[in-house]
């Protein structure tokens, strides 16, 4: 793994890092829904390229959707990025020391790099990458950040590459948005009431709270609106799911 210097804000550092996989119990389409961020990259790769096509997954926390691609996907290089040391651990066991030959008979390759996203991506050359998957990480940043990510993607991304963004991105209707909310956080306090459960549960509920700030919550608008004003086209909601929404779009 390359590291650098950057530090994360802590959130995936705790119990919901260090145990990211409990939370398919509270989620249980994330299989479905990381299927999915794989299939539209599959698609989105060129039709005929000798050597490895480029795939760079933004945010690849434990593995979960580079572990999607791989399935997904042969004869390609896949570089992982995440900012969180503990989340990078259990992605070097379950991907690049559990998948050793699955990954060698497919020729797919694997670099992981500890750093932010957006400090990643300006590091990067122009049309560098075949198709940028991100999965859960951009409603984590400040809309101004986020934005910046989106451009930085837009120029990392060679002409006609795609870009699939999925995320919890709220629906523009507020009161449908706050119906989504109110029926995912009943279904985490539910499902982690028990003793051993309800730390993890807590945190969760604090992270979604957090989200829903104003100013942090991630709207459906704004996901189309800086796609738009990266240059991006064929800008489309693939799936939704409750509160989560899968959207791809092509330079
Ligand atoms: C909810 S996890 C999702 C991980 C994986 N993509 C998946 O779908 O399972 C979000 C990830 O984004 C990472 N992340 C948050 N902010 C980041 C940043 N500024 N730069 C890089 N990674 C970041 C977190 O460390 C975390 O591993």
């Amino acid at each position: 793994m390359k590291k650098t210097n950057v530090t994360s804000d802590g959130r995936f550092a705790g119990i919901v890092g260090e145990d990211y996989d409990r939370l398919l119990r509270a989620i249980p389409h994330i299989p479905a829904f990381e299927h999915g961020i794989a299939t539209s990259a599959r698609k989105g790769l060129p039709k005929k390229f000798t050597g490895q096509a480029k795939v760079l997954d933004l945010g690849c926390g434990n593995g979960m959707t580079t572990m999607a691609l791989c399935a997904e996907m042969k004869n390609v290089h896949i570089v992982g990025v995440d900012i969180e040391p503990t989340m990078l651990k259990q992605y070097e066991a379950r991907v690049i020391e559990g998948q050793k030959s699955t990954l060698r008979d497919a020729n797919i390759s694997i670099t992981v790099t500890q750093n932010d996203a957006l400090q990643f991506l300006k590091g990067c050359e122009a049309n560098s990458f075949d198709v940028v998957v991100s999965g859960y990480v951009l409603h984590n940043l400040p809309q101004q950040v986020r934005s910046e990510i989106v451009k930085e993607i837009a120029r990392v991304l060679r002409p006609n590459g795609r870009f699939v963004n999925g995320d919890k991105i709220a629906q523009n209707d507020e009161k449908v948005h706050q119906r989504s909310l109110l029926k995912q956080l009943t279904t985490i306090v539910n499902v982690y009431s028990s003793p051993a459960d309800r730390a993890y549960g807590i945190e969760w509920v604090e992270h979604y709270a957090r989200d829903n700030q104003p100013d942090l919550k991630y709207k459906e608008s704004e996901v189309f609106d800086s796609l738009k004003a990266a240059g991006f086209k064929k800008i489309k909601i693939v799936k939704r799911w409750n509160m989560e929404a899968l959207v791809s779009a092509d330079k």
